[in-house]
């Protein structure tokens, strides 16, 4: 047993996990684009986590650096500039960021930052 089989062996259950997951999301809406934008989703949790998570919690209206974004959905504005939450306003804030917030136009890719948006709509 050498490592690329066990590294293959772990995608597979990866991938089977990440295609369940998809699936089970799709089930509670109707429309192929739903699976589309579950896993969409899934990406953005990853961007998030990796790149935003430091500054900010997804769980929670806690201020950590920025603001806590669970809720921001629901809420429907910014907490910093009381503009209304939408793809487009959420793709600049975080393309341009703030005086606080640094910009990641340059960090992420288009679709990284289109994922990390429909990730932040989801809380
Ligand atoms: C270095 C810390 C830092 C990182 C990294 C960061 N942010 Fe921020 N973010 C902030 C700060 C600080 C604010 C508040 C800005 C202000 O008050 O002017 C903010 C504000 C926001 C807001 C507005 C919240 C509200 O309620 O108005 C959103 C949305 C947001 N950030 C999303 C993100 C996303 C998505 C990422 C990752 C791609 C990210 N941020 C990465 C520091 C950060």
């Amino acid at each position: 047993m050498n490592r690329f089989w066990k590294n293959s062996v772990m995608m597979i259950g990866l991938a089977g996990l990440l295609g369940a997951g998809a699936m089970h999301a799709a089930g509670t809406t109707k429309g192929g684009s739903s699976t589309a934008n579950a896993a969409a989703v899934k990406r953005g949790k990853d961007v998030f986590q990796q790149k935003c998570s430091v500054c900010h919690y997804d769980n929670s209206e806690q201020k950590k650096i920025g603001p806590g974004l669970k809720g921001i959905s629901k809420r429907g504005t910014f907490s910093v500039n009381g503009n209304k939450i939408t793809d487009e306003s959420l793709k600049t804030w975080i393309e341009n960021g703030d005086q606080l917030m640094p910009p990641f136009k340059d960090v992420l890719e288009p679709n990284q930052i289109k994922d990390v948006v429909a990730y932040v709509k989801t809380l």
